[in-house]
């Protein structure tokens, strides 16, 4: 078969790395994957987003399948042009992905069909926004409608922040687009995590659960960034929590999408909120994350193609998926200054010991030697028995990776070995 996926991080890698475990997977094809996915497929330099160039490449070289992996291609209907073309694809159409597209939607999808989440009221206007922030409690919760490369939530501490917050984003449109249309939020407590699921629309199948770390600096200090680490499984998602989720959340979220006209078919990703009140939704992504399929994938036992083609073809049910017992660990190796400013180019030395373990995210190659080429340049992942184990054997691998500039958290995991106690 060949196969083609779209996309160009460290999830990417990690989503090729796996597909390959399948002998059928002959070719594999990464649009524009990187210069470290390179070394697991063949990159093909076409932008995710080029929606025409992607559809146009999958004809001419008979493409048998295809994964597409980021958000905005998603968004964008890359799965409804594909499609059109009779190649068949994981991820949803662009009816369904609106599902991380639109907050607007998700906050109404979720009113309408009584999912949990925190308590919010929509905005199209910013003298209204501004008015209702007069007397609404803070800390609140700022969001932008649409895509902000994940920046477009702002948590306010006071009134006045606030209502920056809402000129930033509806008169000097921070965001662009995006801004247009707001949710303002309650601000929710209690901790978080990631469950990632397969569904086809009607059957979900949650994945282990993850626990990402989006500060910048240890113990969550800093500037959000995209991910800095993530470990499977999250100890606060106990098996009390976990049935909640799936009665309350996960399965009226299918039934609720297909009501709507708009079934899901590939990963739903449930970014969750434990709070005193019970599981919340914070938001949904339409597609895998980053750095969570990191850890998540690598936890996979079943065959990824053969899973995901049961999706496509809503034959989930009757297919097996399962999760070692073991735990995982992604520590994401930066660029010093992510996700400000930072430096490109630097010549990245990974030992073949450990190349295995290591998740290309921004590096390009350059006369054959891979630079840097981004804010997050790799993911290390490690599995073992313990998350103990997995934590020490990727920081031990990590640190015999070198690079000029080169910035990790020290303490991915640290958190989760604490609750685990
Ligand atoms: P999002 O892009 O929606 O995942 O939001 C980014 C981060 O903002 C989340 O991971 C949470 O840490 C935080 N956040 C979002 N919404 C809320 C909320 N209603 N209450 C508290 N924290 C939130
Ligand atoms: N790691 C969070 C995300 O992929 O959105």
């Amino acid at each position: 078969m060949k196969l083609m996926v779209i996309g160009g991080g460290g999830r990417e890698h990690a989503i090729i790395r796996k597909l390959k475990e399948n002998p059928a997977a002959e070719v594999i094809y990464a649009l524009p994957g990187n210069g470290g996915i390179a070394a697991d497929a063949e990159c093909v330099d076409i932008k995710a987003t080029d929606i025409a160039g992607i559809t146009a490449f999958a004809k001419e070289n008979a493409i048998d399948y295809a994964v597409v992996a980021p958000d905005d291609p998603l968004v964008l209907g890359c799965v409804d042009a594909l499609e059109a073309e009779g190649i068949p694809c994981f991820g949803p159409r662009a009816n369904a992905a609106i599902i991380e597209g639109s907050k607007v939607f998700s906050k109404n999808l979720m009113r309408k069909y009584g999912i949990p989440t925190a308590a919010y009221e929509t905005f199209d206007d910013m003298d209204a926004a501004l008015a209702y922030l007069d007397t609404a409690p803070v800390p609140t919760v700022i969001k932008a409608d649409g895509l902000a490369l994940g920046k477009g939530v702002i948590i306010a501490q006071t009134r006045d922040e606030a209502k920056a917050a809402v000129v930033s984003m509806m008169r000097d449109r921070q965001f662009g687009k995006s801004g247009e249309h707001i949710v303002i939020e309650e601000f929710l407590t209690g901790p978080e995590v990631s469950v990632l699921s397969f569904t086809d629309g009607e059957t979900l199948v949650p994945m282990v659960s993850s626990m990402d770390h989006k500060r910048a600096g240890d113990n969550d200090t800093g500037l959000n960034t995209g991910g800095m680490g993530t470990v499977a499984p999250n100890p606060y998602y106990t098996a009390d929590i976990a049935e909640q989720c799936m009665n309350t959340i996960f399965l009226p979220t299918v039934r609720a999408m297909k009501a709507e006209g708009r079934e899901f078919r590939g990963c739903l990703y449930f970014g969750l909120m434990i709070t005193p009140d019970g599981p919340k939704v914070i938001e949904y992504n339409c597609r895998f994350g980053d750095p969570e399929t990191q850890v998540v994938l690598p936890l996979l036992e079943s065959d990824l193609l053969t899973v995901m083609q049961a999706v496509t073809n809503g034959t989930l049910k009757d297919t097996e998926v399962r999760f070692s017992a073991g735990h995982a660990c992604c520590v994401v190796l930066a660029s010093a200054g992510y996700p400000v400013s930072y430096g490109k180019g630097y010549e990245i030395t990974v030992p073949a010991d450990v190349a295995k373990q290591v998740y290309v995210a921004g590096a390009a190659l350059k006369d054959g030697k891979l630079v840097t080429a981004g804010g997050r340049v790799l993911g290390v992942t490690a599995t073992a028995d313990t998350l103990k184990q997995a934590v020490t054997a990727a920081y031990e691998a990590a640190d015999k990776i070198t690079f000029e500039n080169r910035y990790c958290r020290r303490d991915i995991g640290a958190r989760a070995l604490a609750a685990g106690k």
